[in-house]
Formats: structure tokens, C-alpha cells, sequence
């Protein structure tokens, strides 16, 4: 990565607008405490480094999307309470990202004496300026800080105010500790993989994927589908899919894939299901038995997992890989009868003694559950932002960051 980072920076007694992604979910109906804290952890390294150099850290985010107004059950708040715990140092909230109230918020804490000073400012998205990337708005953001630095590779793909317009008003704008890690790790992947190189794709939408698969149909040794996505391929080879989730406007795009595969040839492969985990309904308690793809006994009951002998496959796939990308369930996972195929694919990527990259919450989830997530060598805190950079799309965020020297 050439850009410049938050290392390059002179920080001591200056203001640091960081652009963070604290887009996290919210218990008791949003309102609070914080459900699950990964995303802030992740910039904790960022915060720290700021205030380790001397900088008052002015910290911006959104969270989830309010489509522009003010929505209390979408408030930064919670995520001030978590902070402060897990700095273990006071977060000062300020009610507004911008106008005066962020102004003085701003100010008094700069003012202060001693270390610590850090203030979280409430939700950018709750001015519509913001998504619309409003140079004024941007200008406003701007005039609370002296240096920028975005961390939030969750939002890089998103060219809003506080990602883009923000760097046309402080110059030097640097990547932040995991801004840079993500970039790297991401990068490397796409750039320099050591080989095999497998990426392992699943989930219930083709469509989402599609740009990530003929992106790295080129670049992977073997790419492994998985998830409702599958059956969109099979219905355009014509195999009978039952009431399997099918993208039908998405066939001539999945053929269009098939034959692209079909022309790279061996050694790359490209695989999908042999056999599949078939159930008359998504439910832990439908009746549910392993079929061969294909066989027709699936009537109108529909694929919810891999079977058995798919496992074996991609267990054997995955097993001597140097670089693996994984994004998506391998079938509904939330429910343990359909949950073998992910639980295989998650050991089987942690047992992986090479680099591996996990991108997409489902995935992330299921790593986590089975207390494998130490295992793998970077968990991507960016779901669509890394989509869209495996897709081989140049990520707004990214653009926006100063190049070195
Ligand atoms: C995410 O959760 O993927 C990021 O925070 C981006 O959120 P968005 O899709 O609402 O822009």
C-alpha cells in the first residue's frame, strides 16, 4: 500500500478527525448497550496511537441508516459507554457532529489538561448531507479538526462526506491502523497470493457475488460456491432445484460464469455442490435428508445445507490452500441442522496453515460460534466494502487517502 497512514503523521497537540465504522448492532431495540464490540475494538490500536502521540481524537461514524434524520434509537451514545470502558478513560459525547454543540464539545476537550481527551460525535447520518456527500457539510466536518485519518474500511466503499468530501478540506489524509491492515491483508490476496489460492463463496445471493466471482475467477486456483447461491447456478445448467432460493434474472449471469470457468480449464476449478441437505421448510424442526444434486426426489422441498460427500470435497480443497478468501455461509446456519456444511468450512479454514481472510458477518459468526475465530489471519470488519474490493473496484475511501511521499 502506497498511501500515506496515521505513522506519517505529526499529531502532537493537534485535532484528529478519525473517521471510524462503529455501525454496530444495538440491544433492547437499539437503544443500548453495545451487542457485539468488534468493530470498535478494531480501532482501538487507531484511538490509541493518536492519543499515545499527543493528538485530541475527534472520532465520527455512523450507524445503521437513519435516511437522514435524527433517530434516537440509532445514537452513538451506547457506543460512547463501550468506548470509555474499553479505553478505560472518559469518551465525551457530542450531540451533534457538527454546528456548534460539536464545536464546544470539541473545544472544552482540547482545552483540557492531562491525556484522554477523546470525543465520539453522534451520528453523521443523521443530517442528510452526509450520504450526499455535501462539500458544505464536509467543510463543516472538517473545521473541528486539524489532521484526518480514516479508519472505517466498513465504509470505504461509500464516497459520503466524512469518507471523501472531508479530504478535499484537510490536506494528508492517512489511513488508520486498521484501514491499513485491512488494505493489506486484502491487497496481498488479490496481488500476491501464495498458491493454492482458494476462495470459498456462499450465502443466499448470486447477485451480491457476482462481480467478486469473475474478479477472482482469474486469480484463484479452485473457487468453491456454497449457499442458496448454488442453485442459481444449477437451475441455469438445467439440474431440478425444487423450491430452492433461485435469482431467476440471474441465470444468463451464472451461465456467463460457468463458461468462463469452462474456458480457464484445469488446474482451476471450479465446484459446486454434489450432494445437499433437502427439507420441506426452513425450520429446526422440518423433516430434512441428504440428496445427490440433481436427483429429482427433491420435488418441491428445497437445499438448506451441503451434504456430506460436498464436505469431503471442499475439506480436501481447502486443506493444502496457502491463501484462502472466505465470504458467505455454506446454508442456513442460524439452525444447527443445517449447519454442518459451515461448521466444515469454518474448521476447515482455520486448520489452513497459510493466510486467511474472513469477510462477511455470516461467515464471521460462524467462525466465532465455533471458537475458531484466533485461527484465522484477518477478520475483515467491512462486509460490502470487501465485496466490492475482492470485485476488483476501487473503493472510494481508498482513493481519497494521500499517497506517500
Ligand atoms: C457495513 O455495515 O457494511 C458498513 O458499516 C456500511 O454500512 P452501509 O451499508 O449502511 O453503508
Amino acid at each position: 500500500m502506497n498511501k500515506l497512514t496515521i505513522r506519517d503523521l505529526d499529531l502532537k497537540g493537534l485535532r484528529v478527525f478519525v473517521r471510524v465504522d462503529f455501525n454496530v448492532p444495538l440491544k433492547d431495540r437499539g437503544i443500548g448497550p453495545v451487542g457485539d464490540d468488534t468493530r470498535i475494538r478494531a480501532s482501538l490500536p487507531t484511538i490509541q496511537y493518536a492519543l499515545d502521540h499527543g493528538a485530541t481524537v475527534v472520532l465520527a461514524s455512523h450507524l445503521g441508516r437513519p435516511k437522514g434524520k435524527v433517530d434516537p434509537q440509532m445514537s452513538l451514545r451506547p457506543v460512547a459507554d463501550r468506548l470509555a470502558a474499553l479505553l478505560g478513560a472518559p469518551v465525551a459525547f457530542a450531540e451533534d457532529c457538527v454546528g456548534a454543540v460539536a464545536q464546544q464539545t470539541v473545544a472544552r476537550v482540547h482545552a483540557a489538561a492531562g491525556a484522554g481527551k477523546v470525543v465520539l460525535l453522534e451520528n453523521l447520518r443523521f443530517h442528510p448531507e452526509e450520504e450526499k456527500n455535501d462539500p458544505q457539510f464536509a467543510a463543516a466536518l472538517a473545521s473541528l479538526a486539524d489532521r484526518y485519518v480514516d479508519d472505517a474500511f466498513g465504509a470505504a466503499h461509500r464516497a459520503h462526506a466524512s469518507v471523501e468530501g472531508i479530504t478535499h478540506h484537510i490536506p494528508n489524509a492517512a489511513a488508520g491502523l486498521l484501514m491499513e491492515q485491512e488494505l493489506k491483508y486484502l491487497g496481498l490476496a488479490l496481488a500476491s497470493p501464495e498458491r493454492p489460492f482458494v476462495a470459498i463463496l456462499g450465502g443466499a445471493k448470486v447477485s451480491d457475488k457476482i462481480d467478486v466471482i469473475e474478479n477472482l475467477l482469474g486469480k484463484v486456483d479452485r473457487l468453491i460456491i456454497g449457499g442458496a447461491m448454488a442453485y442459481t447456478f444449477f437451475k441455469a445448467r438445467g439440474v431440478p432445484v425444487g423450491k430452492s432460493l433461485v435469482e431467476d434474472d440471474k441465470l444468463g449471469a451464472a451461465r456467463k460464469i460457468d463458461d468462463a470457468a469452462a474456458r480457464l480449464g484445469s488446474p482451476v476449478r471450479f465446484e459446486l455442490p454434489v450432494d445437499h441437505v433437502v427439507a420441506d421448510r426452513v425450520d429446526a424442526g422440518a423433516s430434512h435428508e441428504v440428496l445427490a444434486v440433481g436427483d429429482a426426489r427433491i420435488g418441491d422441498r428445497l437445499g438448506l445445507d451441503i451434504g456430506p460427500a460436498t464436505i469431503a470435497a471442499y475439506t480436501a480443497s481447502i486443506a493444502d490452500a496457502k491463501t484462502v478468501v472466505w465470504n458467505g455461509p455454506m446454508g442456513v446456519f442460524e439452525i444447527d441442522v443445517f449447519a454442518a456444511g459451515t461448521n466444515a468450512v469454518a474448521r476447515a479454514v482455520a486448520a489452513v496453515t497459510g493466510m486467511t481472510i474472513i469477510g462477511g458477518g455470516d461467515s464471521i459468526a460462524a467462525v466465532k460460534k465455533a471458537g475458531i475465530a484466533d485461527k484465522i489471519t484477518h477478520i475483515s470488519t467491512g462486509g460490502g466494502a470487501s465485496l466490492e474490493f475482492l470485485g476488483g473496484r476501487q473503493l472510494p475511501g481508498v482513493e481519497a487517502l494521500a499517497e506517500k511521499g
